[in-house]
């Protein structure tokens, strides 16, 4: 290993002057050499030699390359890193990115999954424990968190955010953000994190990948801009853009976006990544003629580094040369890559990230722990006539049916780093070990889901013939008391690319479950899923349903956890369930719009053929106990800039067991410059009561809370009325009303 030889003299102890000095030695091509992103394709042990092609290695030999991404060990990173330090002029040390999504070995449930928790401290917890096991492999920048708003659920990537809302979605973020990066991103067991899609992705038109958004500013500055800002003030290093385009300009060429807003305005000094290709796919977009044109209009635009597009390689220098980009604006771009990479101490110890003895420290069996932990704390209880779970100990006859009942890979989900192929505990598994002697677990598949080859990048295939289990399955449940019948989505159907025009069971899931449920309707449904499902004929006729997500690798546990009662749940939807398709995007914050409801005639907001309103809302999830909100009581009815009211009110636990409540506020502006929602979160909390116990519950409201981007263009609150409502759901809220006097 290369000793680090970087001249700087050790009395500059200022970040920004020891950055200026790497600047002044830096050659033009070194410069857009740190402003280039490469994969690697180096397998975990693989020598130098595996690069996509010689000329790469030779390049970062030369100090033409700042990152890489998928270069997956602590010796491949080290033998990268050694490249650089053994052969390039100024050896500036390699960033080393990875898709780190929920988890690196250790898989947590996907990230709307882990947002149903809406424990922060659990989801931070997550996110420092898979910054810890990528530093093992010599990761030190991750491409996470995924702050899309995203209301659609056609949208494959509905399952990588945090839902519908942008005030949970913010908090989700900070806390991945805390996570990952600690305190001092110079910490040898944090990474550096990055926001993204950088704006508007999960607005995709009609749900489809890639597609062009169409938002105006309003939509854009109150709902799709306030996680980035509290990304910003978390100190989130780097902001990755989005592959689509906004208003006719693709996120990657927009300088108001970027440029203005996150850099000007918001005087952000971390840099932006491309994703990938989106420089050079401003090509396809009919925005650029060629790379070089297309680099052109990303540097202007803010675009800080390119990810494998190659634009910035071919056009950049000649761009330079030629007066069409000022050297200055490069070199902003390079200094805010150097500042982060200074930040984290590399130019100290460019193999500070891959110390081969962090592994040894890990106890894999404890992260595991945490992730059994957040996945019982993401289950959903939707449904349960009857009280019919928890199951009881007299339950001594358990059929365990369907295609993802003994699934071990899919709970793992779809972007799932290093999580190994078939690792998580099957629900199947997890029932198994729950039960005590004398109970009787039957197992049948019934049919199978996801076919073939199952992998990020292939179609996946979807069972839609094969019935030749079913007989089994409906023999199985005929001699069970309960059903546990296991169905939803395989790990491929959400993620990137996997948009779908339906939303229901694919495959014969449904003609499954309805052959079963003739033979026995106790029936708990546990939806294994990366995206809201249309779930209307189960929610009719079923008695239970859990939304389990895809839980991650302690996923089987987890869900016994819940159905035996050794964990009562506390989960609440953070995106809405439809009454179907057609419905989407739906979400709860919507604008009452000037037609709300006419009950006489069909002239109104609303569809002829179903109700407007979700299946299941926003922030629904029932619990093994119940709560009961007392009134809630304002200290005044009027407020004056500047000052602050208490809302407040009692909760009680008026059930059997202890319980956890997520106590949900939610705000109405009700007159203002520009339409507001009919209801927007504005706080919760996470409250554990035992039974019978009572506790006051109190909010504070200041004049912060009422701001929104006005039709001013700014963000202020405006004098008038405003609702505050509280309760356990987006649906079920009492209502308060109060002025603001400005
Ligand atoms: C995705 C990004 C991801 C990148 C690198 C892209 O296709 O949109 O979210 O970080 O690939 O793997």
């Amino acid at each position: 290993m290369q000793a680090q030889t970087y001249p700087i003299p050790s009395s500059v102890k200022d970040v920004e002057t020891k950055i200026d000095s790497v600047l002044s030695l830096m050659t033009l091509e070194e410069k857009i050499g740190q402003l280039v992103l490469y994969n690697g394709s180096w397998d975990l042990t693989g020598p130098a030699s595996n690069l996509d092609t010689k000329q790469k290695e030779e390049n970062i030999k030369n100090g033409r390359v700042g990152a890489m991404l998928n270069v997956l060990s602590v010796e491949a990173t080290t033998e990268a890193q050694n490249l650089v330090m053994e052969n390039s002029r100024l050896k500036i040390p390699l960033l080393f990115g990875y898709d780190v999504i929920h988890g690196y070995k250790t898989i947590f449930p996907v990230p709307l999954g882990e947002t149903a928790s809406w424990d922060l401290e659990a989801m931070e917890e997550a996110a420092r424990i898979a910054a810890l096991e990528s530093v093992a492999h010599g990761v030190n920048w991750t491409f996470s968190p995924m702050i899309d708003i995203s209301r659609d659920a056609r949208w494959g990537r509905i399952m990588e955010g945090s839902g519908e809302d942008p005030y949970l979605t913010a908090l989700v973020g900070v806390a991945k953000i805390k996570g990952y990066q600690g305190t001092d991103l110079s910490n040898p067991l944090t990474i550096a994190a990055t926001a993204k899609h950088f704006a508007g992705y999960g607005f995709a038109e009609a749900g489809r990948d890639y597609n062009t958004v169409h938002i105006g500013e309003n939509e854009l500055h109150n709902t799709i801009l306030p996680p980035f800002k509290a990304a910003v003030e978390a100190g989130v290093a780097s902001i990755m853009n989005s592959f689509n385009d906004l208003d006719g300009i693709p996120a990657t060429g927009h300088k108001v976006l970027q440029r203005d807003i996150l850099k000007e305005e918001w005087k952000w000094d971390g840099f932006i990544v491309s994703d990938w290709a989106s420089i050079t796919e401003m090509i396809y977009h009919g925005f650029a003629e060629d790379k070089t044109h297309a680099a052109e209009i990303a540097m202007k635009a803010g675009s800080d580094m390119d990810m494998e597009g190659g634009s910035y390689e071919e056009g950049m220098k000649k761009l330079v040369e030629k007066g069409k980009i000022d050297e200055k604006m490069l070199d902003d771009s390079v200094k805010r890559v150097l500042r982060i990479k200074f930040k984290m101490g590399l130019f100290d110890d460019p193999f500070r990230y891959s110390n081969p003895g962090v592994l040894k420290t890990i106890s894999f069996e404890d992260h595991l722990k945490t992730a059994r932990d957040i996945g019982k704390k993401s289950i959903v209880l939707l449904k349960n006539k009857g009280n019919l779970l928890p199951l009881r100990p007299s339950v001594k006859n358990i059929a365990v049916i369907g295609p993802l009942a003994d699934d071990k890979d899919t709970p793992i989900g779809n972007w799932r780093a290093q999580g190994e192929a078939n690792s998580a505990v099957s629900v199947l598994e997890g029932i198994k070990r729950a039960v005590g002697g004398g109970i009787n677990v039957s197992y049948a598949k019934g049919a199978a889901l996801g076919v073939g080859e199952r992998s990020f990048l292939m179609p996946l295939e979807i069972n839609k013939t094969d019935r030749s289990g079913f007989a089994e399955a409906i023999a199985v449940a005929k001699k069970a008391e309960v059903v546990v019948m296991v169905l939803g989505e395989d790990a491929f159907q959400s993620g990137e690319g996997r948009s779908q025009v339906e939303i229901d069971f694919a495959g014969v899931q449904q003609e499954l479950l309805e052959e079963i449920y003739k033979v026995n309707k106790n029936i708990i449904l546990v939806l294994i899923n990366g995206r809201p499902m249309d779930i209307s004929w189960s929610a009719q006729n079923l008695p239970g349903i859990l939304v389990a997500w895809q839980l991650g690798s302690e996923s089987g546990n987890a869900i016994a956890d819940v159905l035996f009662g050794n964990y009562n749940p506390s989960g609440k939807l953070p995106v809405s369930f439809p009454r179907s398709v057609g419905q989407e995007p739906l979400y709860y914050n919507q604008k009452n719009t000037g037609r709300p409801s006419n009950p006489e005639h069909v002239t109104f907001s609303g569809y002829t053929d179903s109700e407007k309103d979700a299946l299941y809302p926003f922030g629904f999830g029932l619990s093994y106990t119940t709560f009961d909100y007392s009134e809630p009581q304002l200290s005044a009815l009027e407020m004056n800039a500047g000052e602050e009211l208490e809302l407040s009110f009692t909760l009680r636990n008026t059930g059997k067991v202890k319980g956890k409540e997520v106590v949900q506020l939610y705000l109405r502006d009700v007159v203002s410059s520009a339409t507001r929602p009919m209801k927007e979160l504005k706080g919760f909390q996470l409250v554990e009561l035992n039974p019978g116990e009572a506790k006051t519950i109190k909010f504070i409201i200041d004049e912060k809370m009422l701001q929104f981007y006005s039709a001013n263009r700014v963000w202020e609150s405006e004098s008038g009325e405003f609702e505050i409502m509280v309760g356990g759901n987006s649906r079920d809220l009492q209502k308060l009303s109060f002025r603001l006097n400005k």
